[in-house]
């Protein structure tokens, strides 16, 4: 039987900046319905990766596919093509509401044009009024829909990177990028984190970065290990755990679930 096409594929992507060749040939598929993480120590070039796949970096040489056809991506068009993402940070505007930052994900979904707005037409106000509801359903769903009209600035970190989860989620992404999602984040609220992402995988397919080793080694199906930019080991969690290229990429600090 013909194996299915991964949702993503990076195939040998190298890039460079300046001198500096942060990414040297790298090569993974996602496969559509599987929790991805991509591991490796500071610098070795993740979020490089992550901003490749988005379209903020362009690779020296490689390319990229998503759902079978070629990903030349601009990152205004993402949203469109069916991928989203989340920041190692936090990227959202403080002085918006909760509700405010998680509608600003679903523009795309906006077809209210510059003319419909300012005549403030029946059908763009249902338009925006249905929007809203979407992103207070969304807020609801990750257990935050108590703060939607509060100002992100007053909230703590923890609920803040739950709002800017639920922007990523708004536009109903086939691909979830998240950089970063327990940093910061009490050993509580990691668990939850990852009660979400399992509660996720139903509808979207999700590709993390992430340094906490318990919640990857336990959340993801397969494991990509990047040092220095190169792909020095992929598989299933257990299997990198055991792997000696991983283990001599920490130095010496435990890659296990119970780290
Ligand atoms: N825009 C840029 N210009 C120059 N160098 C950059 C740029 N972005 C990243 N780098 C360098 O590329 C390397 C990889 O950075 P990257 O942020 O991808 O690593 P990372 O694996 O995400 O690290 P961390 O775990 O600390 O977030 C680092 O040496 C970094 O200093
Ligand atoms: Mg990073």
């Amino acid at each position: 039987m013909a194996q299915e096409a991964p949702l993503l594929r990076v195939d040998e992507c190298t890039v460079s900046f300046g001198g500096l060749r942060v990414l040297r040939a790298v090569s993974l598929d996602v496969a559509e319905g599987e929790v991805l993480g991509v591991i490796g120590p500071n610098g070795a070039g993740k979020t490089t990766l992550f901003n490749t796949i988005c379209g903020f970096v362009r690779p020296d040489s490689g390319a990229l596919s998503f759902d079978g056809r070629r990903l030349d991506p601009r990152p205004h068009q993402l949203t469109r093509l069916g991928i989203a993402r989340t920041l190692q940070g936090l990227g959202l505007f403080p002085n918006l509401t909760a509700l405010d930052n998680v509608a600003a994900g679903a523009t795309h979904r906006s077809r209210t044009g510059p003319i419909g707005a300012l005549l403030a037409s029946p059908w763009a106000e249902r338009h925006e009024l249905k929007l809203r509801d979407q992103a207070l359903g969304m807020l609801g769903s990750l257990g935050i829909g108590d703060v939607a009209h509060r100002h992100c600035a007053s909230l703590p970190y923890g609920v803040r990177k739950r709002v800017a989860l639920a922007r990523a989620l708004i536009s109903e992404p086939r691909l979830l990028l998240l950089d970063e999602p327990a940093a910061g984040l009490s050993a509580a609220e990691i668990t939850e984190l990852a009660d979400i992402v399992r509660g996720l995988r139903q509808r979207t397919t999700v590709m993390l970065v992430e340094h906490h080793m318990e919640f990857v080694m336990n959340l993801c199906d397969r494991l990509v290990v990047l040092d220095f930019g190169e792909v020095i080991a992929a598989g299933t969690p257990a299997v990198v755990r055991e792997d000696p290229a991983v283990q001599r990429a920490y130095l010496g600090e435990a890659v296990a679930a119970d780290a």
